[in-house]
Order: structure tokens, then sequence, then C-alpha cells
């Protein structure tokens, strides 16, 4: 079954109000003129998410958060919680990238916890799973990745599984400039697939996005793979041609 292609921009640390204004100004032009099938939004550092819903609220782009609390509110200073993400209209939040399981030493156990926060506060979680290089040397990719999709499988139901994204990026793929083939992508999405029919049919819905050094000339080829089902996007996002040379790949 095919599903419409989802496009996730992944700003990461990266902004300012000027640059931002011009960035999703284009953005939410250049959308208009994109296949509606494409699916686009941007994953923005939270202080940006008041400008982002004014200035893409009339256009297709949506928009999310980076990260959320695993705590519902109470004293958890500089934390945000997913209820704050969503009344800024946000529809998506990443969890569980790589970055926050690597600097902010996020437990598989915290990654899901996070991703249950987002869905009660009604946000979809894009929940990030990858192997180091280490781990790929080592043969160990789908040991890991197994385990981290597992945890999310146990400790979610059926009916929340259904509603949540996942995003294979490869540690190694990211910043790198070095893409994963589409070999080894379609792969890993296929062994996901597996693990996710082998809990139940019903999440056969759920898409699994591609993230690593996704750029305007390696895209079509990835988007083009049965099992990808689109992409988070993250040093390109970062300029309008080359954000929307992506969307228009898929
Ligand atoms: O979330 C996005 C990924 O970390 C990919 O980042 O496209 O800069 O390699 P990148």
């Amino acid at each position: 079954e095919s599903k419409n292609k989802l496009i996730v921009g992944n700003w990461k640390m990266h902004g300012s109000l000027a640059g931002n204004a011009l960035l999703l100004n284009a953005l939410a032009a250049g959308a208009a003129k994109l296949n509606a099938s494409v699916l686009t939004a941007v994953c923005v550092p939270f202080p940006y998410l008041a400008q982002v819903q004014t200035l893409l609220q009339q256009s297709c782009v949506a928009w999310g958060a980076q990260d959320l609390s695993a705590h519902l509110a109470g004293a958890y200073t500089g934390e945000v919680a997913g209820s704050m993400v969503a009344e800024f209209g946000a529809r998506w939040v990443i969890v569980g990238h790589s970055e926050r399981r690597l600097y902010h030493q996020e437990s598989n156990e915290q990654v899901v916890l996070k991703a249950k926060r987002a869905l009660e506060a009604g946000l979809t979680p894009i929940i990030c799973v990858g192997e180091t290089l280490a781990e790929r040397e080592a043969g160990q990719t789908e040991q890991v990745l197994g385990q981290q999709l597992q945890a999310v499988l146990t400790a979610l139901t059926v009916a929340q599984a259904e509603r949540m994204v996942l995003a294979y990026e490869p540690v190694w793929a990211i910043g790198t400039g070095k893409s994963a083939t589409v070999q080894e992508v379609s792969s890993v999405h296929l062994f996901l697939r597996r693990i996710l029919a082998a809990v139940d049919a019903k999440l056969a819905h759920v898409r699994v996005l591609y993230g690593g050094s996704m750029k305007p000339d390696n895209a079509r080829a990835l988007l083009a793979e049965p099992g990808v089902d689109g992409g988070l996007v993250g040093g390109a996002s970062l300029q309008a041609g080359d954000f929307l040379a992506i969307c228009q790949a898929a």
C-alpha cells in the first residue's frame, strides 16, 4: 500500500526571527505549487513556534517541535510539555532523535514516555531509531533497531502505535553528507516493517521515514523505494530551495 509521502524539516538549533521569516515565507509560497499528495512540515526550536504558526497557518506546510518533556506538567525547570507545543497549532513532534539520545542520555524508556505524552497532547510523534557506525560495523544494526522499536511497541497500545511515525536515521549518515545507500535504507525499512507487522496488521499504516544527509540530488532515489514513506531532513531544510526540491522529488 502506498501512502502520501511526508517530508519533515528538522531545523535543529538553527534560526533567528529575521532569517526564519525569509525561509518560512519562501516555503509557504513554494509549497503551494507542490503536488497535493506530498505532506510537508517543519520542526523548529520552541521559541519559534509562535512565529511559525503565524507565518505558516495559511499555507499547506504544517509544523512541530523537536522534543517534548516526558512529564505532563510540574516542577521541571527548562522542560516544555506537549500540551504547550500543541497550543501553538503544532501537529508533529520529533521524539528520540539520536542527538537527544547521545547528548542528553535519552534512553529507550524515556523515548517511550515522550511518545506517550505526545499522543496524549494530540501530537504525532516522529520516533527516531538508528544505529551508530560502530554498531553497524559490529553487525549489530538489526539488534539495536529491534530493541529501539520493541521498546516503543511494548509500551504503546496498537491504537497508539498506529498514530506514530517512525524515522530511520543511521547516526553515521546524519550531518555527514554521507547518506545511506538505497539498498541499506531499503533493507532496514523492510526489517522495521516486519517487526511492525508481527505486532499487528494495522501497523502496516505506520509511515517510516528516512533521515541522514537527504539532499535534492539523492532524495528521488531514496523516496522511490516502496518502503520509504518520506524523509526527515536536517541541513537541507534550512534552504527553502533545497527543501522544496526534496518535497518535489517525493
Ligand atoms: O533529523 C534530521 C537528521 O538528523 C538528518 O540531518 O539531513 O543534516 O543529515 P541531516
